[in-house]
């Protein structure tokens, strides 16, 4: 998981996030997030996640009007999505209402209230999984540029309805079922009755374990790639393979009934099932050896030997969090998982959190609420203050350093301190330099043979520099390499001369030939609004540029670098 980002102190909590839409330093946000660790196996990246069957259809029914906040989900970039799939033995289709359609049912475009098992569920046999997938895909085709793009994780859990008769589980007969096959009107033309049907209209868009094939076949070996496992990077997927989509499933109750689905050749090379090497894990809040390996994992920091750490890398994929109701995250619980390098997943009905107009805590199951308290969180944040004296930025500070295990800064680049550099071909190993030194020392020629000046990509990496931090005992600032030094806000690591990459994409053809065509105009129109808008509200901005060039000049005539960065 991506460890550090950026976000204005001055602008307080709670506007960083404004359900349904997103406030632009959360859009700044998630896209520094992306893409610091755009070229690391997508399977390490930490992402925000909810269930669909709590979020979603809990509060507004199996009916066609939550693809609102479906969509709206979509937009504040939730990556990563839960649904549970039926199977309904009667009419052999898979469907997401959990109960079946009676015989006598009608349908009249409204949802049905179905009692079924001890529970009742209103359901609108309209919207299906197919229709999920439609709405996914125009989101795809909207996002399609070099500033949104993402990858989702559609994670499904395969079940069935249970149709048997008694409590021992006795088979359904034919007779039984049929009590269950709509006689009237189109309820029976709704869903599919294949699971590769079912997600088709992804096509090329998504990434299959045909592709993975491919893929290891193409690809050298790389340090993430130790257990042979690995997935392409998001740069691979997103911008080379227009891939943006994943299906994998969590877990398959189908049983084996002679009603049941079978399961095909066809599915599994479309789709990820759970024996697939590249599978993922989705742990629970309650499992114990998951909370005690977490809380060993962070008590040890300091202790912790390169063995675990490359094994945390390289033979751990996909690691997932689920809570429910009896033990919903709260912002600790939640923030701590996300430390030992899982992906958390919203499945709970109610959580403790602030209320923002009155700053109580309170229950709430406030869609909206409850994501404007959770999505920030999910990134660690670099505060916009000036380290030194813990005002908002000021003009000299464009570089970020670490003052503690979880929080980042930004400082003077001229300020003096330790900093962290990486083993080139080990992204776990780390050395910190303890002698002093500005910034621009650290990055051109403080590292040790065989390390770089460098930021954590992932949260292994994070967890790695800081085991090594306090393995030296060396007290925070520690520089890291990232800076603004180029374009206002743009923050890059690549030492002062890293150019702004959305800069780059305006003149670089090939890049941009990747993208829509139609879309080039407006990635284009959305840089420059974006930067305007700082611009703007920044009176100290002219000024300041004046100045960071005129230090790079300076810097590049004593290192005798060519080439302005612009
Ligand atoms: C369908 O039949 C059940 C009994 O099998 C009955 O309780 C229910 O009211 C009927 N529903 C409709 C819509 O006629
Ligand atoms: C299950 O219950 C049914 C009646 O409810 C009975 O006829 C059958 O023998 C039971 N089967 C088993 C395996 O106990
Ligand atoms: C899946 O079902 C939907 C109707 O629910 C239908 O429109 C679509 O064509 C089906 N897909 C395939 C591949 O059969
Ligand atoms: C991963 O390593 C295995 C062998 O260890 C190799 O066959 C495979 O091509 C590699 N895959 C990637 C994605 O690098
Ligand atoms: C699945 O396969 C089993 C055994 O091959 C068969 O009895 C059953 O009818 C099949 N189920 C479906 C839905 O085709
Ligand atoms: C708890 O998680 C571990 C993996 O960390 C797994 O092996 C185990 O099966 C899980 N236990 C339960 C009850 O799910
Ligand atoms: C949880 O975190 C949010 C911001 O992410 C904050 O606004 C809220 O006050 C925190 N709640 C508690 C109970 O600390
Ligand atoms: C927060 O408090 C205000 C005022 O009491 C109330 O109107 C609002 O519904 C509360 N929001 C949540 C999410 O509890
Ligand atoms: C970097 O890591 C590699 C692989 O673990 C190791 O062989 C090498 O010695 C390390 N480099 C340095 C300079 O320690
Ligand atoms: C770590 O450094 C602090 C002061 O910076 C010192 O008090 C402490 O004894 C040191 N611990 C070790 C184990 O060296």
């Amino acid at each position: 998981m991506t460890p550090w980002i950026l976000l204005f102190l001055l602008v307080p909590a709670y506007t960083l996030e404004n359900w349904p839409s997103l406030s632009s330093i959360l859009t700044v946000v998630q896209r520094s997030h992306r893409d610091v660790s755009k070229d690391v196996p997508n399977d390490q990246i930490g992402t925000f996640g909810v269930s669909l069957g709590t979020q979603l259809f809990a509060r507004k029914d199996y009916s066609p009007d939550a693809l609102v906040d479906f969509r709206n989900l979509l937009n504040v970039g939730t990556q990563t999505l839960m649904v549970d799939l039926y199977w309904n033995g009667a009419t052999q289709i898979w469907q997401l209402c959990p109960a079946p359609y009676p015989a006598n049912t009608t349908y009249t475009d409204d949802t049905i209230r179905l009692e079924w098992k001890g529970k009742t569920y209103n359901c609108d046999p309209s919207l299906t999984m197919a229709l999920m997938v439609k709405s996914m895909v125009s989101y795809f085709g909207d996002t399609n540029n070099v500033l949104l793009v993402n990858i989702i994780n559609l994670i499904i859990n395969l079940k069935e309805i249970d149709f048997s008769t008694s409590n021992n589980g006795t088979v359904a007969s034919k007779g039984d079922l049929s009590k269950y096959i709509p006689q009237t009107g189109s309820i029976n033309t709704y869903g599919n009755s294949t699971l590769v049907d079912t997600f088709a209209e992804f096509g090329t868009l998504a990434f299959t374990p045909l592709d993975q094939d491919i893929f290891n076949g193409l690809r050298d070996d790389s340090f993430y790639n130790i257990s042979g496992t690995s997935t392409p990077s998001v740069y691979y997927l997103a911008w080379l393979d227009l891939n943006r989509v994943a299906v994998r499933i969590a877990g398959n109750e189908v049983k084996d009934n002679w009603y049941s689905y079978n399961i095909t050749e066809t599915d599994k090379s479309v789709i990820f099932f759970p024996e697939n090497p590249n599978a993922m894990m989705v742990a629970s809040v309650t499992n114990e050896t998951v909370l005690n390996e977490c809380t060993t994992l962070l008590n040890n920091m300091g202790n912790i030997q390169t063995s675990q750490l490359v094994d945390m890398a390289t033979k751990q994929h996909f690691k997932f969090i689920l809570d429910d109701d009896t033990d919903s995250f709260n912002n600790d619980s939640y923030t701590r998982f996300i430390s030992c390098g899982y992906s958390p997943i919203l499945n709970a009905k109610e959580y403790s959190i602030s209320n923002f107009t009155t700053g109580e805590d309170v229950r709430s199951q406030d869609l909206g609420a409850i994501i404007n308290n959770f999505l920030a969180r999910t990134f660690l944040l670099t505060e916009l203050t000036d380290v030194d004296d813990e005002e908002s930025m000021k003009a000299a500070t464009r570089c970020v350093v670490f003052v503690s295990d979880l929080l980042s800064k930004v400082a003077n680049c001229y300020n003096q301190y330790p900093y962290a550099c990486q083993n080139i071909s080990n992204p776990v190993d780390w050395f910190i330099g303890d002698d002093e030194r500005e910034y621009f020392d650290a990055y051109s020629d403080a590292c040790p043979e065989g390390y770089q000046f460098s930021v954590p990509h992932l949260l292994v990496e994070l967890i790695s520099m800081r085991n090594e931090i306090h393995k030296k005992n060396i007290s925070y600032p520690v520089w890291v390499d990232i800076n603004d030094i180029t374009v206002n806000l743009c923050f890059v690591s690549g030492g002062p001369y890293a150019n702004c990459p959305y800069q780059e994409t305006v003149s670089k053809q090939k890049l941009v030939g990747l993208i829509a065509p139609s879309f080039v105009v407006g990635a284009v129109i959305l840089v420059l609004m974006f930067l305007e808008r700082f611009f703007r509200t920044n009176p100290i901005q002219t000024r300041r540029k004046t100045y960071w060039r005129r230090r790079v000049l300076e810097f590049n005539k004593l290192h005798e670098y060519e080439g302005v960065p612009s």
